[in-house]
């Protein structure tokens, strides 16, 4: 890991492990060039990076055919107006209403450590561990300053991104739009991947060829979202997990982003990420700045199963914080798909006892607890107790299940408010709205302008009471709907552009107020399922609910993207009751223990009231768990098949950092009559150790694994599954 600027030719080179990123200052204007992002090379040869002709045209002092230069040049972050025709990252309204930027370097600095991003989450290191660049660049005519960041890690393969506008002059200037990198690039036989979905089919993979033009995602909800994954990677052989170059990009961020390739007339790419620009405006006031979100950018000469592992290392070492993400996380029963609202104290109890005799370790109490919430239609923002329900109050309850053996855990969805409460009685102007139109209903709620400080800080008062009046130790924060209307009663006219990402920082707020009053809080953020499934919900949350579907088979196509970038120990992941509610298949106790297995596990069912057989498979459940939660948390992902390509079966490994164990989880999907046999290569083993795999006389080398593999066993019928775990000999 370093950064050094070779003064002599004014170029940055930036390098981790084995990567290099070299920016260039060009010419007497300063502008920065982006000259190189890829495999190592020497430092020494950086200047020879300047030889490769990036175009026929040098920028002239003569300024002629200026565009020519401007508009094919790979540049480092982009201007707007001034000759490059191509996608801007940036575009501003100046004081005298004109939109021309052109940002050339004005100085740096390089230095150890990493500064937090104010309001926002962010990777996180110390001057031991990590090192950053900051280039200032400035538009002297409008004022405008722009410092791009750059920060590595040690052992890292990847940079992080971000830019801070800041506004030297004494006159407003307006941000319309503000990417947090931008990249131009070769098209190197590249092409985009990107995770959508939907409500219930969260982060499935998608590869796309890149046209002329633009290819792109976004997300202008408010939120992440389930239909795109603030994440992308240029891919060059498919899905190979160790062949071809990756470059991967995760925002993060959890509220409206865009993010995608702009394919030039000449073949080349500009890549660009950052908050979304629909419906977005920024008052930057005088000397103000205003610091945009960072990007993670992981590049990977071997596939995207080496960008996996890098995020997975990033997000786990310098992003997660809570301290429950080096522990194995208590095996939970969520009452949610047991009972949904028709609950009350004596029936949650039973689901604890029945619970606890299964070595289950905590109880979560879902949504309808509180004022008259039976339904969905009523009573978000009246955090106070349904005594009909929970007889005697909710301490009586907590304590009630503590008595057992069992902790308590709770859901809240702090973001909301229903027509039909008590809080929208009184405020109905909390709601965010634009005044004289009714606003959009979704779930029969709206959603709280929590940008207003007043609502903000009674939303919190009213969680930080429901926290302490007893020991309730797991947080499940949830979101069921997403913006529209926007409309701030607390903001200026010019100001409602602000309202969207002014949402997010005041979510991130109330979650940093959280986490900091309540360290030992287990916090699981949730958003209809997995609609705030992003790196920007990880600082705050060691785990997030996957998805509403729980189905072991639709899980497999969720989980596979999901760990495409997030470490497996952050997946809320359950065992449900059959037939699954969301898809009506059923599938065997014991396949839905090993998906679920991949995850934070716990279960989401009426324990007494499942098959006789099932509860009694649940102490084996728990036992596995206990056995290789270590690898979930910490081992190194290796996909090895994708149901969700192959359409037949699905597998996995775990191999501990020390590669003295490792874990396949396989899936046979579907069985198939007199089938071909199936063999798997193992990669990620030490080539001339001895492994044996667990239950069977096989002992043989991790090379022979790894160019061999291993026969998969023929499973009696569909959607059956099976768990290989190897040991290394004389470990
Ligand atoms: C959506 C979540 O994803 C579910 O798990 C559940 O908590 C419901 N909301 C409750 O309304």
């Amino acid at each position: 890991m370093d950064i050094r600027f070779n003064e002599k030719d004014k170029l940055f080179v930036i390098e981790t492990d084995s990567t290099s990123y070299v920016i260039a200052v060009l010419g007497e204007e300063g502008l920065l060039g982006h000259l190189y992002y890829g495999d190592k090379i020497q430092y020494e040869d950086a200047p020879y990076l300047l030889n490769i002709p990036q175009n026929q045209n040098t920028p002239t002092p003569a300024m002629r055919d200026r565009s020519s230069f401007l508009d094919i040049y790979p540049f480092e972050y982009t201007s707007n107006n001034v000759g490059d025709y191509r996608k801007s990252g940036i575009e501003i309204t100046d004081s005298n209403g004109h939109s021309s930027l052109q940002l050339c370097y004005e100085s740096h600095a390089i230095y150890l450590g990493k500064e937090k991003l104010e309001g926002l989450p962010a990777t996180f290191g110390t001057d031991k561990d990590s090192m950053t660049l900051e280039i200032a660049v400035k538009d002297s005519v409008v004022g405008l300053r722009a410092v791009l960041y750059y920060s590595i890690f040690e052992g890292l393969d990847a940079v992080i991104r971000s830019v801070k506008l800041i506004n030297d002059s004494d006159k407003e200037i307006f941000i319309d739009k503000v990417m947090s990198m931008t990249m131009d690039m070769d098209q190197d036989g590249y092409q985009l991947l990107t995770l959508y979905g939907s409500w219930a089919r969260e982060r499935l993979m998608d590869f796309r060829d890149i046209g002329f033009g633009d290819t792109s995602i976004e997300s202008f909800r408010g939120e992440s979202s389930h239909q795109f994954q603030p994440f992308m990677a240029l891919v060059q052989n498919g899905d190979s997990q160790d062949t071809g170059k990756v470059y991967g990009f995760s925002f993060v961020y959890s509220g409206n982003f865009e993010a995608g390739v702009n394919k030039s007339q000449f073949d080349n790419l500009r890549v660009y990420m950052g908050i979304g620009s629909k419906n977005f405006r920024w008052k930057l006031r005088p000397y103000d700045s205003f610091q945009a979100p960072e990007v993670v950018l992981t590049y990977s000469g071997a596939g995207l199963g080496k960008m996996t592992r890098t995020l997975h290392d990033l997000y786990r070492n310098h992003l997660i914080r809570s301290r429950y993400k080096d522990m194995e996380r208590p095996i939970l029963i969520n009452n949610w798909e047991a009972t949904y609202f028709d609950f009350d104290s004596d029936k949650l109890l039973a689901i604890a006892k029945e619970a606890k005799k299964s070595g289950i370790e905590m109880l979560v109490m879902d949504d309808g607890w509180f004022g008259e919430r039976n339904d969905d239609n009523s009573s978000l923002g009246d955090w106070y107790v349904n005594e009909d329900k929970l007889k005697g109050g909710l301490k009586k309850l907590v304590d009630e299940v503590n008595a057992i053996g069992m902790k308590f855990g709770i859901w809240m969805e702090p973001e909301m408010i229903s027509p039909r409460s008590r809080l929208y009685d009184e405020h109905p102007d909390w709601a965010i709205r634009v005044p004289d139109r009714e606003p959009c209903r979704s779930r029969n709620q709206y959603v709280l302008d929590i940008t207003r400080e007043e609502v903000r800080d009674y939303i919190y008062s009213r969680i930080k009471a429901i926290l302490e009046s007893c020991n309730i130790e797991y947080l499940k924060w949830d979101m069921n709907r997403q913006l529209s209307d926007l409309g701030s009663m607390g903001l200026s006219r010019d100001a409602q552009g602000e309202l969207s990402h002014r949402y997010m920082l005041a979510v991130y707020d109330l979650q940093e107020r959280l986490v900091t009053d309540f360290p030992n809080l287990l916090l699981e953020n949730c958003s209809g399922g997995g609609a705030r499934f992003d790196a920007g919900m990880l600082y705050y949350s060691p785990q997030i609910w996957c998805s509403d579907d729980t189905d072991a088979i639709e899980r497999l196509k969720i989980q596979e993207g999901t760990a495409l970038i997030f470490p497996l120990s952050t997946m809320g992941a359950h065992v449900s009751d059959c037939p699954n509610h969301t898809v009506g298949r059923t599938t065997p106790f014991k396949t839905r223990g090993d998906v679920a297995l991949a995850g934070t596990f716990g279960y989401e069912l009426d324990i007494t009231r499942i098959p006789e057989s099932d509860r009694e498979d649940i102490p084996r459940q728990v036992a596995q768990y206990h056995k290789y939660n270590h690898l979930v948390r910490g081992g190194d992902y290796y996909r090895i098949a994708s149901y969700q390509r192959n359409h037949s079966f699905d597998a996995y490994m775990l191999v501990s950092k020390d590669k003295k164990e490792a874990l396949v989880t396989y899936v046979q999907v579907e069985a198939s009559p007199n089938p071909a046999r199936k063999v798997i290569k193992l990669p990620g083993l030490v080539p001339d150790a001895t492994y044996q795999i667990e239950d069977s006389d096989i002992e043989v080398k991790g090379s022979t694994l790894e160019k061999v593999g291993i026969a998969l066993p023929i499973l009696p019928g569909d959607y059956q599954s099976k768990l290989i775990h190897l040991l290394q000999k004389n470990s």
